[in-house]
């Protein structure tokens, strides 16, 4: 495995693969690797022959200076997961190679995606992302990218920025990868400390509840109030949102029969970790 820090030495490894006629994958991510990353670098090795990790924590998506400095960074053990699970390079700037010296970033309007739930929640976190997946996106000039369904509107902003800038690119959406408990995995779950890792499941048990109700033709307005009455009686939960979208759109849908792009959405903050988790609502 090939490990680069500048956008040359990145550029040149891939101009070579791309010579001999090879595919290249692309997964961006911010480090502290888990199985629901190694997940995506697995399904990109099977697709590609090449495949490119970026680990760079991003200063310009973080709306919370503590959320950022706090981020877990943990290098030695990402490289070690990501050769294991099929990556081929890893490429891991510092910030000056993809800044330079100017952390200031454009403001993105791609309407409800942007400005809603997440968009809201967290104030020009989608600008960070999208100035930073474009920097990535132009640097390693993939066949495909990955993306987690864990970030169901990161997903769909990605979608958009690749159908406005990089016609050509193949956005890939992959599963979200679940603890045996049924918690999301997350880089941030380690903060989850003493009962908050237990209490952090009915973040998953909500979105079941919902899906229940939706299979069952129940009423979701009425279920999503209930959860929200509930949340407001717990200690040591702060619920930002939950709701029922369709998972391209972002626009809300509660009447009629299930979209089958429906998904219900959820974001709160569990002893002081923000955490947000998805299920899709179609019924088998
Ligand atoms: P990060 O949170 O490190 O996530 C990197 C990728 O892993 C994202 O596509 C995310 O959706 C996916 N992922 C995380 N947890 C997952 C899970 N439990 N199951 C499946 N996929 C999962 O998302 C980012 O970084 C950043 O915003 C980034 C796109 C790298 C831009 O900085």
């Amino acid at each position: 495995m090939n490990t680069c820090t500048t956008i040359e030495e990145l550029k040149s490894t891939i101009h070579a693969s791309k010579t001999k006629g090879k595919r290249v994958g692309f997964v961006p991510t911010m480090g502290a690797l888990h199985p629901g990353h190694a997940s995506l670098i697995e399904q990109a090795a099977q697709a590609c022959e090449e495949v490119v990790v970026s680990i760079f924590v991003n200063p310009t998506q973080f709306n919370n200076r503590e959320d950022f400095e706090t981020y877990p960074l943990t290098i030695d053990k990402d490289l070690e997961v990501a050769q294991r699970a099929g990556a081929t390079v890893v490429f891991a700037p510092h910030v000056e190679e993809l800044y330079g010296g100017d952390l200031a970033v454009a403001p993105v309007d791609y309407g409800r995606l942007t400005s809603s739930y997440e968009g809201q929640k967290r104030t020009g976190h989608f600008d960070g992302v999208v100035a930073v997946v474009r920097k990535l996106f132009s640097a390693v000039e993939a066949d495909s990218a990955f993306f987690g369904k864990k970030d169901l509107q990161q997903l769909a902003v990605i979608r958009r920025l690749a159908e406005e800038e990089f016609v050509g690119l193949e956005i890939i959406g992959c599963t979200l990868i679940r603890e045996s408990d049924g918690l999301a995995m997350s880089s941030r779950n380690v903060r989850l400390v003493g009962e908050s890792r237990q209490t952090a499941l009915v973040l998953h048990g909500w979105l079941n509840q919902i899906k229940k109700e939706a299979c069952n033709q129940g009423d979701i307005q009425t279920a999503l109030r209930a959860i929200e009455s509930e949340a407001a009686e717990m200690e040591g939960v702060e619920l930002e949102y939950i709701d029922v979208v369709n998972g391209a759109s972002f626009e809300p849908l509660h009447d009629g029969p299930v979209d089958p792009e429906a998904f219900a959405i959820v974001a709160a903050e569990v002893g002081g970790v923000r955490l947000i988790d998805n299920c899709a609502l179609a019924c088998s």
